[in-house]
């Protein structure tokens, strides 16, 4: 059995972060989130791991290399543009040759890996395999009906008037059948390729879909609330280490992982939340769900709920909250007077002011 990574798309709801990087790197618990699912996929013990790339090839290549150190065999497959999740399987086609293969969204964050889940497949084996959460609001999602048995009868995309509550979960398990099906489909409305159309092809041509329910937790990180919210799951299972140095004058509360090189000075940090790697806190207040990445500088501010990559600085302000900072940004205070506010923006930002 082989794993096909889907680690390229346009990343538009992470704007401006996916500018510059793949929304796939963005750390969660200082870990970029694609290496989660490649943890996950080596733990179900496959080693033969293809990484669908696009215009974030070579990030995503420096960061991930050859896959030794999670114990695969990478093989990158270039995508041209993002035409759909049903493209990157047509091109993968070589790749794939006659193998079943479990294809996961390289945003995608699923608890308790899946394992469970490959083994399933292993042994059943139906043409393919999708896996399924109740969600509040379906609309947003791929949405399947079931019939008695959870075998699939149909499946919408971003259904108007969804007929469940089951929306699709970004990890796939398909046999060969499906490259007939993703040569079969023409592209959608939006101009994609779907893996959903596919997949209701097989179901048309009477191959055997099947589902299993999750109720564990997932979350899609293309957004920042569902980034923050997984950066917060994740947090709460870190394992608390002081491996930089905390002066007297500093309080550690809680969870909280202090990594090699950091320093804390007078400051107050109350987990579950990571410093990263020769980061500086000083005068500060760190709360609880945050991700300091390497070589930031926290000074004489507050700073809780957050994510704040690598390289960053934020000096002289109260308080930043659900936030997520870019590489390198810096957030300072404003003098005194004029009571106005200064920007340098990249495209796409989003801000909101406390006035
Ligand atoms: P999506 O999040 O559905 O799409 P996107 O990356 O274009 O993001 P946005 O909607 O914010 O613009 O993609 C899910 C995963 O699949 C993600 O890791 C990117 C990847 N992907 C590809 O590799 N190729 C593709 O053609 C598409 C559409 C997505």
């Amino acid at each position: 059995m082989k794993a096909l990574v889907l680690s390229g798309g346009a990343g538009t709801r992470l704007r401006p972060i996916t500018h510059t990087s793949a929304k796939q790197l963005v750390p969660v618990a200082n870990k970029p989130v694609l290496f989660y699912g490649l943890e996950a996929i080596a733990d179900a013990g496959i080693t033969d791991v293809g990484i669908v790339v696009g215009d974030t090839a070579e990030e995503i290549r420096e960061a991930v290399g050859d896959g030794s150190r999670f114990g695969v065999k990478i093989t990158y497959i270039p995508q041209e543009a993002p035409r759909g999740l049903a493209h990157a399987v047509l091109i993968s086609r070589d790749f794939l040759g006659d193998e079943d293969f479990v294809m996961y969204l390289g945003d995608n964050f699923i608890v308790g890996g899946i394992t469970g889940l490959v083994d399933g497949f292993r042994e059943a084996r139906p043409d393919a395999q999708i896996l399924l959460t109740q969600v509040p609001d379906p609309t947003s999602f791929g949405v399947a009906e079931l019939d008695g048995n959870g075998r699939v009868v149909a499946l919408e995309e971003k259904p108007a008037v969804p007929k469940s509550d089951l929306a699709l979960v970004g990890v796939y398990l398909f046999t060969p059948a499906v490259h007939e099906a993703v040569r079969a489909i023409e592209p959608s409305w939006r101009g994609e390729l779907e893996i959903t159309h596919a997949i209701q092809w097989l179901i048309d041509q009477k191959h055997d879909v099947h589902s299993t329910t999750i109720s564990g937790y997932w979350k899609d990180t293309g957004n920042v609330t569902d980034m923050l919210e997984v950066n917060r799951a994740v947090l709460e299972t870190v394992e608390p280490c002081e491996d930089g140095t905390v002066d007297e004058a500093s309080e550690i509360i809680g969870r909280v992982r202090i990594e090699a090189g950091a320093r804390v000075v007078r400051s107050r940090i109350v987990g579950p939340a990571i410093i990263g790697a020769d980061t500086v806190i000083s005068d500060a207040y760190v709360g609880p769900y945050t991700s300091v990445s390497e070589r930031c500088r926290i000074e004489d501010s507050e700073i809780e709920y957050s994510i704040v990559l690598r390289d960053a600085s934020i000096a002289g302000v109260r308080r930043v909250e659900a936030s997520l900072i870019g590489r390198g940004v810096e957030v300072t205070p404003a003098p005194r007077n004029p009571a106005a506010h200064r920007l340098v923006l990249g495209d796409h930002s989003k801000v909101q002011i406390s006035s």
